[in-house]
């Protein structure tokens, strides 16, 4: 989605925002731009396509300025275009507003402003914020930015310049994320920390409506109700080789190999094989709330809401706790049957996603007791749930989440693991699911060996139109997670589904051209899912199977066999789901796809 970058100091902040740019490019975006204070007024430039772009235009102009604000659009009102592209200047040339979010009743206002005889000169959202400020502006940037906010309806991350206060810039948010960062005579706003992580580890969260601003002489910040406040300045953990590709083709490859180190992470310090038992520091003290809810449930979006599904299966199967799992999306408008007594987990990467937080909001006004499962450290969501457990997956660049699923299907094992200890599970049994976790990094690492095979798979298969991917049980969201990854990338149709009911529709689809990937390891359902494939080799598909290692039956009938080590359900989902990540990374490089970046997709999903 759209990020934010901007600087203040004794450099040239060009270079500084510029690099910030290409380091949010992962988020996705299709236009960006970038406005500077020169002393004289505001200069600007604005392209549609890629920060090189952008670097290109730029460069023979040789801009250089103290104080420079810089944006990456992924457009949501009005077509991709220079003129869509932010800084949004105001009419009178002064102001320059960067801007992710939405403007809800920016339709009213914009009409509200042309009866005035203001013209506008693009079609988005944010323009109108440009035109309100500057209309509100007698001499101090904050207030009129506090004033022009007091008629808008929306969600949004702001930093806003002008020319008249020519050391300032002013930045606020309103759910979508916002940090200010400080440096050595050099301060930073941005979206991202990932934007600002070369020059600065010590971050500013603001909370909405909270106003930053910020000068040569320092930081100052201001509550809602306009009174100066102190802020904390939280300390940055992650090192910035996390954040760049370190030898790998793409990040996400990168992140897919990185998992062996990012799942024993996920159970660093929590779990305690001695005692067949977890311990998860942020939410022990929850436990009895958890296990005496009238309700739970899991909300989450996209691959987060495929982890949500696993964790609701280990929660019954092993804790024999009934839960639910809602799109965030669907439960914020079902009216949900939330109250006190119900716990409401939410699963998020990102720690921003604005449907993942909208939910979050519609059940603590139900008063539910809200849990997140995030990543980011510090995101809107750690911070608007009550308590939680962070995954420790470092951050993830690739749009297509990989690292990130995988760790929170690990923290909800040693979740259900605990949960399913105080329900009754023997220690014994917690012992026997200890050592399978414990035994991951490993099995994955074994996983990852079959790298090369499956890009030569990849070869075979990457001029498909459509892909059926089959499980059941856990590797039903195992089957929704692969379509889904290849889906993103390579642009090639895929859907997943619970192996049998096959039969109920997808079998029409099925003949020469139509690949399947069959998860069929060897446990309960096994014999099954053989029979599923017998059906579909008896119609010409072909089918790549997921097999557990040392079973030569399946290869009679399968045209490609991927081995996994044998595994419980505890951890299955996690060793099946690798090399599924793996074949849709290496079709979408066979397609020449922008791995990466995927067409239209964005990292983090900041509007609803
Ligand atoms: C976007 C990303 C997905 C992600 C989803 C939920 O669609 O492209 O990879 O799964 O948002 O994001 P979250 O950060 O809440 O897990």
């Amino acid at each position: 989605m759209c990020g934010i970058v901007g600087y203040v100091g004794k450099n040239n902040g060009v270079p500084v925002v510029m690099e910030g740019l290409q380091r949010l490019e992962y988020r996705g975006y299709d236009s960006c731009g970038i406005a500077l204070l020169n002393g004289g007024g505001i200069e600007l430039e604005k392209v549609t396509g890629k920060v090189s772009e952008l670097m290109q235009t730029i460069a023979p102009r040789q801009m250089k300025s103290g104080v420079a604000i810089g944006h990456t659009r992924w457009a949501t009102h009005g077509m991709p275009s220079r003129a869509n592209a932010h800084p949004h200047i105001s009419q009178d040339g002064k102001i320059a507003v960067v801007h992710n979010g939405i403007i809800e009743n920016y339709k009213v206002l914009r009409d509200e402003l042309e009866n005035t005889g203001y013209i506008f000169s693009s079609e988005t959202d944010t323009e109108v914020l440009a035109a309100l400020i500057c209309q509100a502006y007698s001499g101090n940037l904050e207030h009129a930015v506090r004033e022009a906010l007091s008629y808008v309806v929306g969600a949004y991350g702001l930093a806003i310049i002008h020319a008249d206060e020519p050391e300032k810039i002013v930045c606020t948010r309103k759910g979508a994320p916002l940090i200010m960062a400080v440096g050595e005579d050099e301060y930073f706003v941005a979206s991202d920390v990932a934007a600002i992580l070369k020059y600065s580890k010590n971050v500013i969260y603001l909370e909405n409506d909270e106003i930053g601003v910020i000068t040569r002489d320092g930081i100052k910040t201001y509550s809602s109700d306009d009174e100066q406040i102190s802020k904390k300045i939280h300390k940055i953990t992650f090192k910035l080789e996390e954040v760049e590709k370190s030898g790998y083709e793409h990040f996400m490859l990168k992140e897919i190999f990185s998992q062996p180190q990012t799942i024993y992470d996920a159970m660093r310090g929590r779990l305690l094989p001695e005692e067949g038992n977890a311990h998860l520091g942020g939410i022990d003290h929850m436990t009895g709330a958890i296990l005496h809810a009238d309700q739970r449930y899991f909300t989450a979006c996209g691959t987060s809401w495929h982890a949500a599904l696993i964790g609701e299966m280990m929660f019954e199967q092993f804790a024999r706790l009934p839960c639910e799992v809602e799109y965030a999306s669907e439960f914020r408008y079902r009216e949900p049957l939330v109250d006190a007594k119900s716990i409401v987990f939410a699963i998020s990467q990102s720690g921003e996603t604005a449907d993942t937080l909208a939910a979050i909001q519609e059940a603590k006004q139900r008063d539910a007791k809200v849990l997140g499962i995030c990543n980011v450290v510090g995101s809107s969501i750690a911070r608007e749930t009550e308590a939680g457990v962070y995954i420790h997956a470092g951050p993830e660049i690739g749009v297509a989440s990989t690292k990130a699923f995988t760790s929170q299907v690990t923290v909800l094992s040693l979740l259900t693991l605990k949960l399913a200890r105080l329900m009754g599970m023997s220690q014994e049994n917690g012992k026997a699911i200890c050592q399978s976790l414990q035994k991951l990094p490993e099995n994955v690492e074994w996983v990852l060996k079959q790298a090369d095979q499956i890009a030569e798979i990849a070869k075979l298969y990457s001029d498909a139109s459509n892909f059926l991917y089959l499980g059941r049980g856990v590797n039903f969201p195992v089957a929704l997670e692969g379509a889904l990854k290849l889906k993103e990338i390579s642009y090639i149709h895929a859907e997943g589904y619970p192996a049998a009911e096959m039969k109920h529709g997808p079998i029409a689809l099925i003949d020469e051209s139509m690949p399947i990937v069959a998860i069929a390891p060897q446990d309960k359902t096994y014999d099954k899912l053989i029979s599923n494939i017998e059906e579909v080799k008896a119609r010409k598909g072909r089918v790549i199977a997921l097999a557990t290692q040392g079973d030569e039956r399946i290869k009679d009938i399968a045209d490609h066999v991927l081995y996994v080590p044998p595994a419980l359900s505890f951890t299955a989902p996690i060793l099946n789901v690798i090399p599924l990540q793996l074949l849709s990374y290496y079709i979408a490089v066979e397609r020449g796809c922008n791995v990466d970046q995927p067409r239209n997709l964005a990292k983090s999903v900041t509007v609803e």
